[in-house]
């Protein structure tokens, strides 16, 4: 069970704004009420911001009371909407919406999103001194120091749910079947896939497999009576990769279908799991900006909030674990 770790309440905040920014992410919107209730049950008020970086820079922001998040617990998608801002990059930009949210009485800010997001949130912070602290939320799971991102629960069982009902057809008409899932540079979601839906090969961004060798590891299932197979893999970072993969395949004989499940992995309702990750880590969030703490990221290590500076995750790339992606290997058969 993750406990909130007690803080001191040093910093007395009036008014505390929150955005959701990057891919939406199943849970956002209960980080989003975590975060506007446990503020106002501490006397502050909070301000929403539309849509971003971009609603900061654009002052696009309404303020949020406790009903405003009734009955959001249980939606995917996020009520406050969002952004992939390009330019936030700017220095001038950051400065410019630090300013803003300044005059607007605002005294500090909760990002709920990604990499992305939090590096914007770092690089303001340092620039300007004005307090963030960011929830991680995001399918794909490829945060560093944090176990587990909001979101990534629900995306995996969506993704399961689907394999499930995709291995139904590749029996029934003994079939090679491709899945494609989310995850550009980072295999998290593949992974957890391909082991909890059994897939013969699992492929993610951080580990190359030649062609010859997934036709080799299918044949080696056929030669033993398998008549179907799914291989599970990351997009990748060029689009097309499943079709390209399964194009290559025809030249060792096989015929595989395609599908590709993308965004309805990033929809839908969000799993307990994540409605609790997200509840407990928006009012931790908050916790520590009262305790007078910023400028890094909430998260769970080892089944404990911690707190994880954002300068020690900046430019990082989570690491894949071996151990999970050799099980699938041996599981497999
Ligand atoms: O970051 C979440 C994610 O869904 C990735 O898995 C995926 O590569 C990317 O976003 C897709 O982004 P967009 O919705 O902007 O096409």
């Amino acid at each position: 069970m993750l406990v909130i770790p007690k803080l001191n309440q040093t910093r007395r905040l009036k008014r505390i704004a929150v955005l959701t920014s990057g891919g939406d992410a199943p849970g956002m919107n209960a980080a989003i009420r975590a975060v506007v209730r446990y503020s106002i049950s501490r006397g502050a008020e909070v301000v929403g911001v539309i849509r971003g970086y971009s609603g900061l820079i654009g002052g696009d922001f309404i303020s949020m009371d406790l009903s405003s998040v009734a009955n959001i617990i249980q939606r995917g998608g996020t009520i406050l909407k969002t952004d992939r801002c390009e330019p936030f990059f700017q220095k001038s930009v950051r400065r410019e919406a630090a300013h803003l949210l300044k005059r607007k009485g605002i005294e500090a800010l909760v990002a709920i999103g990604g990499d992305g997001t939090f590096a914007g949130a770092h690089l303001m912070e340092k620039e300007t001194g004005f307090p963030i602290v960011g929830i991680p939320g995001t399918i794909d799971n490829d945060i560093p120091g944090c176990d587990e991102t909001i979101g990534f629960d629900t995306a995996v069982n969506t993704a399961l749910e689907s394999i499930d009902r995709i291995r139904d057809t590749a029996s029934s008409h003994d079939r090679l079947f491709i899945v494609e899932v989310m995850g550009r540079d980072s295999g998290f979601i593949a992974l957890q896939v391909g082991l909890g839906g059994g897939a013969e090969t699992t492929l993610v961004p951080e580990r190359d497999e030649s062609v010859s060798s997934i036709a080799k590891t299918i044949d080696r299932g056929l030669k033993r009576g398998k008549k179907s197979s799914i291989l599970v893999v990351a997009e990748g970072p060029k689009p097309g990769f499943s079709t390209r993969l399964a194009q290559a395949l025809t030249k060792y004989k096989f015929q595989p279908r395609v599908c590709i499940l993308g965004h309805i992995q990033r929809g839908g309702v969000p799993t307990a799991r994540d409605r609790f990750l997200a509840s407990t880590l928006g009012a931790a969030g908050v916790a520590y900006l009262m305790a007078g703490k910023s400028q890094a990221m909430v998260a769970v290590q080892d089944s404990k909030v911690v707190f994880v500076p954002f300068k020690d995750i900046a430019g990082k790339h989570k690491p894949l674990p071996e151990g999970p992606l050799e099980l699938a290997r041996i599981l497999a058969g």
